[in-house]
């Protein structure tokens, strides 16, 4: 690989945030060509912090995970009460895999005190070090403890999501997070527990699926239902690596109710704002598979009109609703963060992180994304969709990662109309009739933006200015 890039094209990788907001297009390389799908194995996926699990998937010492993507596999184990190792899934004898990852299995969990390879034996503590070699004496003194110890790679934690980075030297997550820590702290994300978790083997690259969730532009032409609860005009903004969108002001139901991720689930226009609060919250909680609010604020906007008087102006009724909601979770024991109008505003609708996680998030709630390669097809990735929520200690649901074919019987509506798309999608860039992308300059900016960065690991395909 080289700078000019597996094609052969020079790309000048210039854009600047600014350019953002011009009209830009990228070419779609990095969508269908099986040579780049194979260079982000090398220029991409070791470079970046990854988000490889949640924490409660390993609450006890000796707890375990694995973390797949395209050839590579990683081990994360929890030692001790705040500590994680991460090691790459490979036993240093022969090179078995010392916990097998077959590719129908989303997540290996498991709990051990040590590690022992199947093949010879070979055995690891939690600490990575070697314990037990068969005839040792036999290697006359060659085998050292670096030699023989599991190879560890960079993990840390933010917001209950386990991280791993398998560059040595990589800047600390914290400092790759950038703004997005510092704004989505309010929401205690590591307060928030799996309610659900969902996979499937989709016939698109990672990105054309991950990139379906990254602008709120397709609402309009996708989620034409939603159309009758406001006009959803979306902003888009870029934050470093990362980026986030909200819906701009131009919607008034909206901005009344404080624009942002709680009045996702309520708010709406229409005549009486008691009952279209409630059919928006509803219909947002239904269709996105009881992901995009929760039962409290359901209920709560059930009740708007049976607790205020007709003609209850819009806002009033928004600040009833999520009073009340918030009494009612307090009484089972799901107290609310506190967030000010400031930092809801700020915080938007959607993150994207770089690379490809997504969160949508609510004040007790957040539905999330992932999507990775599917081995080097640039054709398939694996794609999973989970939904977090606060629930009362004690009573957060068991859940696994089920596997789940795309459907809105098993997704919900609105996640299959997302599907419906992204397929064909990857089927028309093919297509050498497209000239390519035509990202919106305001709406779709995080897109541009993801292409912006993954031109520079990649070292090609970079957004240029459509001249005018
Ligand atoms: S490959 Fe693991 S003990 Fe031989
Ligand atoms: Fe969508």
């Amino acid at each position: 690989m080289n700078k000019k890039g597996v094609l052969g094209v020079e790309d000048k990788i210039e854009i600047t945030a600014e350019d953002l907001a011009e009209p830009l297009s990228y070419p779609v390389d990095a969508f269908v060509s099986p040579e780049y799908a194979r260079a982000e194995r090398d220029l991409l996926w070791p470079k970046v912090w990854q988000m490889a699990g949640r924490l409660e998937d390993i609450p006890e010492p000796g707890n375990f995970i694995t973390y797949n993507i395209m050839d590579e596999s990683v081990v994360i184990v929890r030692t001790g009460p705040d500590t994680l190792k991460a090691y790459y899934n490979v036993c240093p004898h022969r090179g078995r895999q010392l916990v097998n990852t077959p590719d129908d299995v989303n997540c290996v969990r498991g709990r051990k005190q040590k590690f022992v390879c199947g093949f010879h034996g070979w055995t690891y503590d939690l600490e990575g070090q070697n314990t037990h070699i068969l005839d040792k004496e036999d290697w006359k003194g060659a085998l050292t403890a670096e030699r023989t110890c599991l190879s560890e790679l960079n993990v840390d934690t933010w917001g209950g999501w386990i991280y791993i980075n398998m560059d040595p030297d990589c800047e600390p997550l914290i400092d790759f997070l950038g703004d997005v820590a510092r704004i989505l702290q309010p929401f205690e994300f590591e307060k928030m527990r799996y309610k659900w978790r969902q996979w499937v083997i989709y016939p698109s690259n990672w990105k054309t699926a991950i990139e379906a969730f990254m602008e709120p532009y397709h609402v309009a032409g996708t989620h034409t239902q939603l159309l009758k609860y406001g006009e959803f005009y979306a902003y888009s903004k870029a934050y470093g690596l990362h980026g986030v969108s909200g819906f701009d002001e131009r919607d008034p139901a909206l901005r009344k109710a404080g624009g942002t991720s709680v009045t996702r689930a309520g708010g709406g226009k229409g005549t009486d704002p008691r009952v279209s609060t409630y059919e928006l919250a509803r219909e947002n909680y239904e269709t996105v598979n009881y992901a995009a609010s929760t039962e409290t604020l359901v209920n709560a906007a059930r009740r708007l009109v049976d607790e205020l008087p007709e003609g209850t102006s819009g806002p009033d009724v928004v600040k009833h609703w999520l009073a009340s909601a918030r009494a009612d979770d307090a009484a089972r024991g799901v107290i609310w963060p506190d967030i000010t109008p400031a930092q809801m505003s700020e915080a938007g609708l959607a993150w994207s992180l770089f690379p490809n996680q997504t969160i949508l998030q609510g004040v007790t709630f957040a539905l999330c994304y992932r999507a990775r390669p599917y081995g080097d097809d640039p054709n398939k990735c694996i794609f999973e969709s989970y939904a977090l929520e606060r629930f009362p200690e004690g009573q957060e649901p068991k859940t696994e990662w089920v596997y789940a074919e795309p459907t809105a019987e098993k997704w919900g509506s609105v996640l299959a109309q997302d599907f419906s798309n992204m397929e064909w999608v990857q089927r028309g860039m093919k297509s050498r009739g497209f000239r390519g992308t035509l990202p919106n300059p305001h709406q779709e900016r995080k897109v541009t933006n993801f292409h912006r960065h993954l031109s520079r690991y990649m070292g090609m395909g970079a957004p240029r200015l459509l001249k005018k």
